[in-house]
């Protein structure tokens, strides 16, 4: 794994965004795996910046995005797809047609078949986008999911039921089921970038950087690819113990290289 330790939340979303643009650059039909949550909001922010100011066009690009709340049509506010639509897909130009969520409302198993048999059609996912859950949990592959997990059902912890409350109103309906493409799923992708930031997420850093490969912590899964990049800020990285291993970014030009390289 490759490990940027980031000055800020916006370099996160800068490197990030950088890796997408040269991605796309070397291949305009780049299949992309996309991911919800906060830690991704400013890295949308990013690349529609770039679509506005820069070019960076999405035309010819699919993307796939990890995961759906079990019982949550495609409008409700709450939707991973509502999600997308108003923080990525309604301001850039790639075809809604393109843009592939999984379907929480279709029967459990048919719509996880019909997710993996996509993804494939499509020539699998180039460059995987992740963050991960204070419980280390990737799309919403919670601790003991199986490491060559498949897109399924899962229910949702307690922890992450809690953590994701501050998104419904009060009294709202929150699903504690969800669709989410597995951890085997996820390790297929030819590039993987997590990201994470805050103090929140140190623990979790922590486990899947430094800890045992383990079902208790999904993002674990991650040291068993050959191409991942963990970009992280400060705050996220303060539990780490072996930052000499790591790449610092310390500078201005330091971050305009690693842009570059
Ligand atoms: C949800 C999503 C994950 C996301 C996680 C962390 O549970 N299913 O894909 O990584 O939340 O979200 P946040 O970035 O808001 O901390």
């Amino acid at each position: 794994m490759q490990v940027i330790i980031a000055r800020s939340v916006a370099e996160v979303a800068v490197l990030g965004a950088a890796h997408c643009q040269r991605l796309i650059a070397q291949k305009p039909h780049a299949v992309l795996g996309l991911a919800t949550g906060s830690t991704p909001v400013a890295l949308y922010q990013q690349l529609i910046k770039l679509h506005r100011q820069a070019g960076l066009s999405f035309k010819q690009c699919r993307s796939f995005n990890l995961d759906e709340y079990i019982g949550l049509a495609p409008e409700h506010p709450q939707s991973y797809r509502y999600f997308m639509q108003s923080h990525l897909f309604e301001h850039i130009d790639i075809k809604q047609r393109h843009t592939y969520v999984p379907d929480g409302l279709m029967a459990a198993s048919a719509a996880a078949a019909n997710y993996e048999q996509l993804i494939q059609r499509a020539g699998g996912i180039d460059l995987q986008i992740l963050g991960v859950g204070r419980n280390g949990h990737i799309g919403f592959n919670e601790p003991s999911s199986s490491l060559v997990s498949r897109t399924r059902i899962k229910t949702l912890t307690c922890a992450t039921i809690a953590d994701n409350q501050r998104f419904f109103k009060p009294g709202e309906f929150q699903p504690s089921l969800a669709i989410t493409m597995g951890i085997g799923t996820i390790l297929q992708a030819q590039k993987i970038l997590l990201l994470a930031t805050g103090a929140t997420k140190a623990k979790a850093v922590k486990d899947l950087i430094e800890g045992p490969l383990s079902a208790s912590c999904p993002a674990s899964a991650l040291q068993m690819h050959a191409n991942s990049i963990i970009i992280i800020d400060t705050e996220a990285a303060a539990d780490l113990q072996h930052t000499e291993y790591y790449q610092q970014v310390k500078t201005e030009t330091e971050l305009l290289e690693n842009i570059n390289d």
